[in-house]
């Protein structure tokens, strides 16, 4: 069944969906998202960091990509969540804390553990705080936004 959400702000009723996604669908949406939201290049979205993936999941409203989290299967000693994001006028109405599960469950679920996860900011925290135990057993978190302040995103 697929959700329906109701956005806090507006009160407005939209389908949400959690899906698998290419790659390539993924850079476009980082694309946009730098040329039409941020002043410059961020290594967040860099194409570099997204070539290291495995898998990427998105985040659809009404049909439109709200948001991303990428999957890296090895990173040497474990899998890492890696470089998760929604669009700023969509967060904190549960999203994230959505495409984190469903990240962390499908590594799990291919015995990809343990999870490692840089967490850059608190929102992002609070997503991970969320998971059942049973998942959050997996995890082997970095908060680096307690050393170096939250991640910064040059938002125009
Ligand atoms: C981190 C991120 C993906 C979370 O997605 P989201 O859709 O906002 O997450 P949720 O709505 O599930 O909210 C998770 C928590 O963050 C809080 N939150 C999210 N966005 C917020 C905002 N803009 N201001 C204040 N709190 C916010 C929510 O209130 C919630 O906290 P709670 O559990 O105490 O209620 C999103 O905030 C984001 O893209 N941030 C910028 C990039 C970033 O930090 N990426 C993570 C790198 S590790």
């Amino acid at each position: 069944m697929t959700p329906v959400i109701q956005t806090r702000k507006a009160k407005l009723q939209h389908v949400l969906q959690i899906r698998p996604a290419a790659k390539s669908e993924v850079a476009r949406f980082f694309r946009t998202v730098v040329r039409t939201r941020m002043r410059s290049i961020t290594e967040l979205f860099s194409a570099d960091r997204l070539e290291m993936a495995d898998e990427c999941i998105v985040a659809v409203l009404d049909g439109k990509i709200v948001g991303a989290t990428c999957l890296v299967f090895d990173t040497g000693d474990g899998a890492e969540l890696a470089t998760e994001y929604v669009l700023k006028e969509y967060q904190g109405e549960g999203i994230g804390t959505r495409l984190t599960r469903a990240g962390i469950e499908r590594l799990i679920a291919l015995g990809k553990t343990p999870i490692h996860v840089d967490v850059a900011s608190e929102a992002m925290d609070s997503t991970l705080d969320r998971l059942p135990r049973k998942d959050r057993r997996h995890l082997r978190l970095k908060r680096s936004y307690l050393k170096y302040g939250e991640v910064d995103l040059p938002e125009r």
